[in-house]
């Protein structure tokens, strides 16, 4: 079994939410804006983000695959649920829950780049730095980690422990 060493409590992620809400509202003030969460991860974090979001905004998903069991990105990312509304011309946010590689968000950018969006920008609730490998612009980021396999409010380990409301290192 492993080790669960708490690293956010619900206290944390309330106020970065809250505070990137704040500046998305700002930013996005008389301009449309189309929030598009990267699933399963993000489905706490963007159902939480919008919710606190005081602009009118269109909500899409994508799903991809990368990590498969493991706790390592295999770097082969897989698009398995595309965007279903109309983006073209359209202001986007990609909302994720962590970036690690940065791989699969310059996959996503790229692809969503091919609609002929009129801007892209990028939401993550965790900006974890150390294995980055491509150079990605994070334009709103709750909280940096270093390093550490993270579970909890939408991270998960084999599908497990996305459930839980706080974020936890997993320690094996
Ligand atoms: P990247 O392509 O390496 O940036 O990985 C991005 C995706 O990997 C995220 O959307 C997560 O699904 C997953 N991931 C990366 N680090 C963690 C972690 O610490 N816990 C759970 N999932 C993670």
């Amino acid at each position: 079994m492993p080790d669960f060493v708490p690293v956010l409590k619900k206290e944390d992620i309330g106020k970065a939410v809250a505070s990137m809400a704040r500046n998305i509202s700002a930013d996005y003030v008389d301009r449309d804006l189309t929030v598009i969460g990267v699933l399963n991860g993000a489905f706490i974090f963007m159902a939480d983000l919008v919710r606190h979001l005081s602009i009118p905004v269109e909500i899409d998903f994508v799903r991809v695959a990368s990590y498969g069991a493991g706790i390592e990105s295999s770097g082969r990312i897989q698009l398995t649920k595309d965007v279903e509304t109309n983006i073209k011309g359209r202001n986007l946010l990609i909302v994720e829950d962590i970036i690690d590689t940065g791989l699969t968000l310059s996959y996503l950018t790229d692809h969503l780049k091919s609609f002929g969006p009129h801007s892209i920008k990028i939401c993550t609730l965790i900006d974890k730095r150390e294995r980055r490998k491509t150079k990605i612009h994070v334009d709103y980021a709750g909280h940096v980690i270093k390093k550490g396999y993270l579970v909890g409010y939408g991270l998960d380990h084999a599908e497990k422990y996305r459930n839980l409301p706080e974020i936890y290192h997993l320690k094996f």
